[in-house]
């Protein structure tokens, strides 16, 4: 593949940004923000609550909360993004109540929401659990000390909204340090709340009454700049990748260097270029800074048509290794132990039908597809429009022979 693409705004820097203009009566003005699936339903959920929500041009919203009829997060909604569990911080701290589905499993594993409770609980919300859904309550929440014993990210999102308008100071221990968690936290800062420590393991919060509006660019989305640097690197081509944001991912370079590709900064864009198989690599996911998650089966397609045997293992989550079966479907050759595959890599994929499991999954089956031998389809593509704008666009337009078929 050849040419040049631009990074569109990062989905799970959205996805807050977008609860947290709950926080304020104010009018709250979003740029860059992503067309995806699991925007639209962010904003359904915050327009059945009461949000009023314009759409100035294709990539902004003007979002506001002044009043809610409603302090609700359906089952409907939040069974088809866990995400919608960003309100509830939000909701508590300005209006005192909340309701919100549980999000119950998921394809990537059990994914609890126990940390974003206690957080909660330990600034003084009545947490019940009743009919499957949270309720919370609380006059007003007070600042305390929260350690969190795993980083997590939506949890770390949650309570740092909430604690915006407790009453005194928050410390949020072992917070997780992505980026998208200090964009959420800038976003905050322009709104009035008070925060110290953005971007580090320990976050301070001093409550204040009340928060303004505000106006905010969504940073570029590193996880759809890293799938697109695969896509050229499983296809030995040569990339610009314009509007990402290369501090947010040292580590994708360094593994994707490990691999062979040639990845530079010129003129402010990112250049992935490769010429050869994939050497093998070895990769741990990890909170941030550490290798992401979300790029993990991304990075198998990768390492499947390498030359020599590759180790990726996931630590963040467990059962998020659905990809495999389909990878081996098209060819791969994968051995799982435990929470850690080992792929001898082939010379060439062979297309196939596959069916995508959830949303990174969509994108590794789309990138094996790139390399493989004859045509793949991937079914259940719903799940790569949840979290990325237009891929079959982007990636044809850098000569990629991709076409979708139906919805
Ligand atoms: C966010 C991202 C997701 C990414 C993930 C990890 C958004 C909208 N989603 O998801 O794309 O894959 O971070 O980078 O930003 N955990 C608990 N108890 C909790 C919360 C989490 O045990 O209360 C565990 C999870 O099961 C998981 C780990 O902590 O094993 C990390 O999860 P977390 O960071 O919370 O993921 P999300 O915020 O859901």
């Amino acid at each position: 593949m050849q040419g040049e693409v631009s990074v569109s705004g990062a989905k799970n820097a959205a996805l807050p940004s977008i609860a947290a203009t709950l926080l304020t009566e104010q009018e709250v003005f979003l740029e860059n923000v992503p067309h995806l699936g699991d925007v639209c339903t962010m904003l359904n959920l915050l327009m059945r609550m009461g949000t009023q929500v314009e759409r100035p041009t294709p990539h902004s919203l003007s979002l506001r909360a002044e009043r809610l009829t409603s302090w609700e997060a359906p089952y409907e909604l939040v069974k088809t993004m866990r995400a919608s569990i960003l309100v509830l911080g939000p909701l508590v701290a300005r209006f005192g109540r909340a309701r919100v589905s549980l999000p119950g499993g998921c394809s990537i594993g059990s994914r609890p929401i126990d940390l974003h409770l206690i957080g909660l609980e330990r600034m003084g919300a009545q947490i019940e659990l009743k009919e499957g859904y949270v309720e919370a309550e609380c006059r007003r929440l007070k600042g305390n000390t929260i350690l969190f014993d795993i980083s997590t990210v939506t949890g770390t999102e949650n309570l740092m909204m909430a604690a915006c308008l407790a009453e005194g100071r928050t410390v949020l221990e072992n917070a997780a340090r992505e980026p998208e968690v200090s964009d959420l936290a800038q976003l905050l800062v322009s709104m009035g709340a008070h925060i110290e420590g953005i971007g580090s393991g320990r976050i301070v919060i001093e409550g204040v009454k009340e928060l303004k509006g505000a106006r905010r660019r969504i940073i570029p989305d590193r996880i759809e700049a890293g799938t697109l640097m695969v896509a050229a690197g499983i296809t030995k081509g040569d990339v610009l990748i314009r509007g990402g944001i290369p501090e947010h991912m040292q580590i994708l370079f360094e593994k994707l260097r490990e691999a062979g590709m040639t990845i530079q900064i010129v003129d402010q864009a990112i250049r992935a270029r490769m010429d050869r198989r994939p050497s093998p690599v070895n990769v741990r996911t990890l909170p941030y800074p550490g290798f992401a998650t979300d790029m993990q089966a991304q990075m198998m397609a990768l390492a499947s048509v390498g030359r020599g045997r590759s180790m990726i293992a996931e630590t963040v989550f467990e059962n998020r290794f659905m990809h495999i079966n389909e990878l081996m479907r098209m060819g791969a050759k994968i051995r799982v132990a435990g929470s850690t595959a080992f792929i001898q890599g082939v010379p060439r994929l062979s297309g196939a039908p596959v069916m995508a499991t959830d949303l990174r999954a969509s994108a590794c089956l789309v990138l094996a597809g790139l390399a493989a031998d004859g045509v793949t389809s991937v079914s259940r593509v719903y799940h790569l429009d949840r979290g990325y704008e237009g891929m079959e666009q982007k990636l044809s337009a850098l000569g990629a022979r991709i076409e979708r078929v139906s919805d």
